[in-house]
């Protein structure tokens, strides 16, 4: 019987678990799970003057938290740093427009998709380029390990030295706008925010139709199945009620 507290009041006492992240209740009894991000990514994470987390991916979140019932406190940890972060348990999960793709779901899990998005183009108003192929000859900028960065390599080789691979997608743009890339390529969402948000910069988007629809997700360490189900649970009720398309504005089958 003594043994048996011990180990209760052992248990009790930890603020992680062995799956990782935290397991801290409030006082309403909820569980408070850690949010890993890369807020550089406006309108989907990003900071706003006061340093705050904020933006759509945040705004989806925070509704799954509500509808699936657990609290989120969310950390910035940059795009790279996150996977790890998810991988050993430093974060319950990671939101972060994460496209779940065939290769990271060998090393994690995914939760249901959550939004549509697809690559664009981004060139300086004056460019010649009119499709992805017009790029097999350009310097393209992307930010580093993401989709973006793998269909740029796929069209100009993996280590092609034409690839400017950036931490940051406003790095990526950055770059092309000083001149150092031809263009740049990333999810819609961002390029359009971008240039709607620096219409002093002269430039101009490009779609094609060999960039196919990706599902973004959110990342949870490998056979987290717990914080899967929850997330998913949650996923599921703002898809029936509404709340999710009321943020993004269009449906996710
Ligand atoms: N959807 C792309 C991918 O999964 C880019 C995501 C980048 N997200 C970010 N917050 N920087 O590779």
């Amino acid at each position: 019987m003594a043994c048996l507290s011990i180990l209760l009041i052992g248990c009790g006492a930890g603020s992680t678990n062995s799956s990782g992240g935290s397991d801290a209740t409030n006082s309403g009894g909820k569980k408070k799970l850690i949010v890993g991000t890369d807020a550089t990514y406006a309108p989907m994470e990003f900071m706003d003057e006061k340093g705050n987390i904020i933006g759509i991916d945040i705004e989806i979140v925070n509704a799954i938290a509500e509808a699936a019932g657990f609290e989120v406190e969310y950390k910035n940890y940059g795009w790279e740093p996150l996977f790890p972060a998810v991988d050993n348990g430093e974060v319950d999960f990671a939101v972060s427009s994460i496209t779940i793709t065939d290769e990271r779901k060998q090393s994690f899990d995914f939760s249901d998709p959550y939004f549509i998005a697809n690559q664009l183009i981004l060139v300086p108003e004056d460019s010649d380029v009119e499709s992805f192929s017009d790029l097999a000859d350009k310097r393209v900028s992307v930010q580093i390990n993401t989709t973006g960065h793998l269909v740029v390599a796929d069209l100009l080789g993996k280590t092609s030295s034409k690839i400017v691979a950036t931490e940051t997608m406003p790095l990526a743009i950055t770059e092309m706008i000083n001149g150092n890339a031809d263009a740049s390529v990333g999810d819609n969402a961002v390029i359009i925010d971008y240039k709607a948000n620096n219409p002093n910069v002269k430039l101009k988007t490009i779609e094609d139709d060999s960039f196919e629809k990706e599902y973004y997700g959110l990342m949870v360490k490998k056979g987290n199945q717990e914080i899967l189900d929850l997330l998913n649970e949650g996923i599921e009720k703002i898809k029936a009620n509404g709340k999710l398309k009321e943020i993004t504005g269009f449906d996710v089958e």
